[in-house]
């Protein structure tokens, strides 16, 4: 099997100012990553957090502030960090809002998808090996939301899925053409801040409610970050192109690509038939 190694390589990720985000761009570092670009929209933090890692790891960490829900903002973005850092290996769209609420999820969708879509083809167009491009990979972070039922987030739900959809089409043959792996993350309930105020995150006050009863129920497992990061670690390693992973319940990472693949070919029957 490929073990794939960050080492001296080049990361740009968004949302790494704090979260998940953050804890793998450490996990990241501590790997021996050569440098990264945390693009985040929340700048006290992003900086704060960038000072504080180039104590550790001297002129290794940049911040670039950035909406990863408005186009220009990441054209800009993604401009910034090639001109700074040549090569870029690893794009990581890791960014992402979980709220149905009327004023949100229009804005939810244009992060969690829209953007997700834009930094990938970016990023597929700066890394391709037929056009002179150095190879990657491109980690996409979806979440169970993309592969389970459930009324209390029907519009992050959608989001997730249309990650998940995208991600395992683009990636085709894209590694034997191009030299690129696109890799996708499915996280369950994960101990960050994404999980706090939930009564405000339903679609109206019943649904925020019914959120917050269903995650404080204790039959509900709420992982730890550490759990998240050593699954991301392992599948950035051995993951194939078009893989799909799960981590949930502080359980082992799995490679659940079979499982979707199946899932898919059963529709297919059924179109068929
Ligand atoms: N925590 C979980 O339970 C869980 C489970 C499954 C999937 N996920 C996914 O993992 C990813 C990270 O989630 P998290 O738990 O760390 O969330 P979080 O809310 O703790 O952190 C999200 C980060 O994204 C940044 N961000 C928000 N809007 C942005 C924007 N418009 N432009 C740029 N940056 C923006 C925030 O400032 C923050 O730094 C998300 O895509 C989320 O959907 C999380």
């Amino acid at each position: 099997m490929v073990r794939w190694d960050v080492k001296d390589k080049s990361l740009l990720i968004t949302g790494g100012a704090s979260g998940l985000g953050a804890a793998y761009v450490q996990s990241f570092l501590k790997a021996g990553l050569k440098q990264v670009a945390i693009l985040d929209i929340a700048e006290d933090v992003g900086k704060a957090f960038t000072a504080d890692l180039n104590k550790t790891y001297p002129g290794k960490v940049i911040f670039v502030k950035c909406d990863v829900g408005n186009e220009e903002c990441i054209t800009a973005a993604f401009n910034e960090v090639v001109a700074k850092f040549k090569t870029v290996d690893i794009v990581f769209n890791n960014a992402g809002i979980m709220n149905d609420a009327p004023h949100i999820w229009r804005k939810m969708c244009d992060v969690n998808v829209q953007g997700l879509i834009s930094f990938t083809y970016k990023a597929i167009k700066h890394m391709r090996t037929d056009e002179g491009g150095a190879g990657g990979t491109i980690i996409n972070i979806a979440s169970t939301a993309a592969i389970t039922k459930h009324d209390l987030l029907p519009a992050y739900y959608a989001t997730k899925s249309a990650v998940l959809q995208f991600s395992q089409c683009i990636a085709g043959n894209l590694f034997e053409q191009a030299g690129i792996r696109i890799l996708t993350l499915c996280p369950g309930a994960t101990d960050t801040p994404l999980l706090h105020n939930l009564k405000e995150k339903g679609s109206d006050e019943k649904a925020g409610e019914k959120l917050d009863n269903y995650l404080a129920n204790p039959l509900v497992i709420t992982q730890s970050v550490d759990s998240a990061v050593n699954a991301m670690l392992k599948m950035y390693e051995e993951g194939e192109n078009g893989s799909i992973w799960l981590t949930t319940d502080n359980k082992p990472v799995k490679n659940i690509t079979p499982v979707v693949d199946a899932a898919f070919n059963s529709y297919m029957n059924a179109i068929m038939s």
